[in-house]
């Protein structure tokens, strides 16, 4: 590991060179961050349940027909992903006012949306990832007006089959973030998922008793954060027998080395 050159450490991923041009791997820590960094904390085992259901949810959307920079999982906490530009904006889709939305409008948590909704933040530690605008994403260049058109379709696209696949689950899919990069392909650059979809970046609540099944335990101080991950990935058949702890020890101390 520590032989690989290291392209990019993130919060909650480190990005290291990929066996082949335009190859990354991607890395999954165990750190939790909240509130642009404002909270910190580690939880063991988390890198290798994402890992394992960002690995899952990227192969079913390929199936489906959404690009992805996803190629293999290579390893408990690593996967093998095209190496792309990534687009300076999250695209957030909502379909139960939760969060952001709520304290921006007023609405109550819980509260289903008319229909779902796309919102798009600028890509900014430093300014705490704001909500902006298509029209700032187009002035300031951001993305051009097709990659914002196709990062939209996508997103509803997303949506549509991530609502479907959690509801199978017993889980409402309330809302997500999704990041999308440019893969250039000789002429061509065509607009690809990348990133991550884990607990990390949605809100998924159990459908019958309404506990929160993502980072908001974190978030929230509610505990159980792990438990609650596991259960997500237990439900989509993911990892059913592991000892996440015991896992989450041997490759941390793996990547210190
Ligand atoms: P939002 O309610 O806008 O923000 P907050 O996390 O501060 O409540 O978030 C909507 C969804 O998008 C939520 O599931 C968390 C996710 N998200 C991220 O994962 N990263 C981000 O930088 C942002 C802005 C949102």
């Amino acid at each position: 590991m520590s032989r690989r050159n290291k392209i990019y450490e993130g919060k909650a991923k480190v990005l290291f060179e990929g066996p082949e041009p335009g190859t990354i791997i991607q890395y999954f820590k165990d750190d939790a961050t909240a509130f642009n960094a404002e909270k910190k904390g580690t939880l063991a085992g988390k890198g290798v349940v994402n890992n394992h259901i960002s690995e899952y949810i990227f192969t079913a959307l390929a199936d489906i027909g959404v690009p992805t920079h996803f190629i293999e999982r290579t390893s408990m906490r690593e996967q093998l992903v095209k190496a792309v530009e990534i687009i300076p904006v999250e695209v957030i889709v909502r379909n139960i006012a939760a969060g952001g939305i709520s304290k921006r409008l007023g609405i109550d948590e819980g509260t289903p949306l008319p229909r779902p909704i796309v919102e798009f933040c600028y890509k900014s530690d430093e300014l705490g990832d704001p909500l902006i605008a298509e029209e700032h994403v187009l002035a300031f260049g951001w993305a051009d007006e097709i990659e914002l058109e196709e990062m939209t379709h996508y997103a509803l696209r997303i949506n549509d089959f991530l609502s479907g696949l959690f509801a199978g689950i017993g889980i409402k899919l309330v809302d997500f973030k999704l990041e999308f990069g440019r893969l250039y392909e000789g002429e061509d650059c065509i607009t690809i998922l990348a990133d991550e979809i884990s607990p990390d970046g949605c809100r998924l609540w159990d459908m019958k008793t309404g506990e929160k099944l993502d980072k908001d335990r974190f978030r929230r101080d509610l505990g159980g954060e792990m438990e609650a991950y596991q259960e997500v990935a237990r439900r989509l058949g993911i990892l059913p027998n592991a000892d996440i702890t015991e896992i989450a020890d041997h490759q941390n101390k793996g990547q210190k080395q």
